[in-house]
C-alpha cells in the first residue's frame, strides 16, 4: 500500500479521455467465453486486477485464456477441477458469477479472496444455487470461503429479494446447464449486461411479466465482443470536470446502457447537463459524454429508490459532488453500499468530514450539506480502506482543497482503473 498525495487543480480540465473497458462486461466476456462453443475474442477488455482475477480462476479451471493488452482470446470447453483454491482477489463479481458457472459442473472448488471480499455476503448466491441442486457451503456468517460441489441442476423460479446483477447473473449462468426453465425476477432492474451478451451469443432468453425466462440446456455461441468504456470509471473524470471551473472534459466510447445511467440522471437533477456525441449501438449502446460546470452551480438533489440501483457504484463520487451543490443532498435506499469493497456509507462520510464537509450518516444513506463556493480542507490524510472507488472519489475531491490531500493508498485504483491518476493528469495538461 503506497500513499498518494493529490494536489488541488492547477487549472481547468480540458480534453478527451477513453476510460478503460467496462469492468462488469469484461468479467462477463471472459466467463461466457469460457462456457461458449468456439473461440471468443474480447476487445477493449479492462486490464485491471479484478478482471485478471477472473482470468486466473478460469485458467485454474483449465480454460485457455490468451490475453495481450486489451484483447483476450478464450476457448470454451469443459472445466476441470482446480488443484488449489480459486483466488478471486478483491472481486465480488468474480466470486459470485463463477459460483453460478460452477454450480452446473460435476466438480468441486473452493473460492476465496482478499480480506475485503472474505467479509462480503455470499448467501445471496448460495441460496438460489442450492435450490437449483448445487451443494454450496459457506463460512459462519455466510461469507467466503465458498465451497461448491456442482452437478445436475433443475431450473427454479427465483424472485430475488434484492436488485443485484451479480446474483441475477449467477442464477442465469447456472440456468444455462439446468434441466427445465429458470425464471428470475428482481425488485428493480439491475444492470443487464449478462442478458445482452447471452442473447448476442444466440442464447434464447425471453421476458414475460417482469420475469426473465431462460430455457435450460443451452450453450452460448462464441463471437467477437467489443467491450465499451466503463461509465463507473468515466464518472470520476466527469465529476472532476464539473468541479473545476472552466473545464471541458469528455469521456469517449462509454456504455450508455439505461441500467447504468443513474449518474447522468442524478447530474441532470443537480443542474449539470451531460452532452452525448458519437452515439453508436452494438450489444451495448455507447457515446462520448461531455460536461462543463453549470453556470448557476450545482444544486442539491434527492437520490433514492430505483435510481440508486442504476448508480450504485457512483454514489461515493456523487456524495463528493453533493458537497459542492447548493442545499442538502439526501441519499437513501443505499444500504447495499455497506456491503461493497468497504462500507462505503461510513467511509465516504468519514472522509468528507475530514475534508470539512457536514455529513449525517443514516442506516441507508447520507445527508451531505453542500456549498458551491466551498474550499475543502487540505493537509489531511484520508483512509481509503483499499477501496478503489473511495480512492478515486477522494482524489476528485482533492482538486477543490486548499492544499494537498494524502490518500493512505493510491494504488488500489488498479482494481478497476490502473491509469486513473495519469488520465486525471492528462486532463489537467500534464
Ligand atoms: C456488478 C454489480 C453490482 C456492482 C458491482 C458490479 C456486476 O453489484 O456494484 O460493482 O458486474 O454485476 P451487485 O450485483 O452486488 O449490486
Amino acid at each position: 500500500m503506497t500513499a498518494r498525495v493529490v494536489s488541488p487543480a492547477r487549472g481547468p480540465l480540458v480534453g478527451d479521455v477513453r476510460p478503460p473497458g467496462d469492468k462488469s462486461i469484461s468479467h462477463r466476456a471472459l466467463l461466457l467465453g469460457a462456457v461458449a462453443e468456439g473461440t471468443t475474442v474480447a476487445r477493449g477488455l479492462l486490464d485491471a486486477a479484478d478482471v485478471r482475477s477472473t482470468a486466473a480462476c478460469l485458467r485454474a479451471l483449465g480454460v485457455d485464456v490468451r490475453w495481450t493488452g486489451d484483447e483476450a482470446v478464450v476457448t470454451g470447453g469443459d472445466l476441470r477441477a482446480p488443484e488449489d483454491r480459486l483466488d478471486c482477489g478483491n472481486s465480488g463479481t468474480t466470486m459470485r458469477l463463477l459460483t453460478g458457472v460452477l454450480a452446473g459442473r460435476p466438480l468441486e472448488a473452493t473460492l476465496v479472496g482478499d480480506a475485503s471480499l472474505m467479509r462480503r455476503p455470499m448467501l445471496r448466491v448460495a441460496d438460489p444455487l442450492r435450490r437449483m441442486g448445487a451443494t454450496v457451503d459457506l463460512a459462519p456468517g455466510d461469507t467466503a470461503p465458498v465451497h461448491i460441489r456442482g452437478g445436475a441442476l433443475t431450473g427454479i423460479d427465483f424472485e430475488a429479494p434484492l436488485a443485484s446483477a451479480q446474483v441475477k447473473s449467477a442464477v442465469l449462468l447456472a440456468g444455462l446447464s439446468a434441466r427445465g426453465t429458470t425464471r428470475v425476477r428482481e425488485p428493480s432492474r439491475s444492470r443487464d449486461h449478462t442478458e445482452r451478451l447471452l442473447r448476442a451469443m444466440d442464447v434464447t432468453l425471453d421476458e414475460a411479466d417482469g420475469w426473465l425466462v431462460l430455457p435450460g440446456g443451452q450453450r452460448p455461441r462464441a463471437r467477437a465482443i467489443d467491450v465499451p468504456a466503463d461509465p463507473s470509471s468515466a464518472a470520476f473524470l466527469l465529476a472532476a470536470g464539473l468541479l473545476v471551473p472552466g473545464s471541458r472534459a469528455r469521456a469517449r466510447g462509454v456504455t450508455v446502457n439505461p441500467t447504468r445511467a443513474g449518474l447522468v440522471e442524478v447530474l441532470g437533477a443537480m443542474g449539470a447537463e451531460v452532452v452525448r456525441e458519437d452515439e453508436a449501438d452494438d450489444v451495448e449502446p455507447t457515446a462520448t459524454l461531455g460536461v462543463t460546470p453549470p453556470a448557476g452551480g450545482l444544486v442539491a438533489a434527492m437520490l433514492g429508490g430505483d435510481l440508486v440501483v442504476r448508480a450504485i457504484d457512483e454514489v461515493p463520487v456523487l456524495a463528493v459532488l453533493a458537497a459542492f451543490a447548493r442545499g442538502t443532498t439526501a441519499i437513501r435506499d443505499a444500504a447495499e453500499l455497506r456491503h461493497k469493497e468497504s462500507d462505503r456509507l461510513a467511509f465516504v462520510a468519514r472522509g468528507l468530514r475530514a475534508l470539512g464537509v457536514d455529513v449525517t450518516e443514516h442506516p441507508d444513506g447520507l445527508d451531505v450539506v453542500g456549498d458551491p463556493a466551498r474550499v475543502l480542507r487540505g493537509g489531511v490524510t484520508l483512509e481509503t480502506r483499499g477501496d478503489h472507488r473511495l480512492a478515486m472519489a477522494f482524489g476528485v475531491a482533492a482538486l477543490r482543497a486548499d492544499g494537498p490531500v494524502t490518500l493512505d493508498d493510491g494504488e488500489c485504483v488498479a482494481v478497476s482503473y490502473p491509469g486513473f491518476w495519469q488520465d486525471l493528469a492528462t486532463l489537467q495538461g500534464g
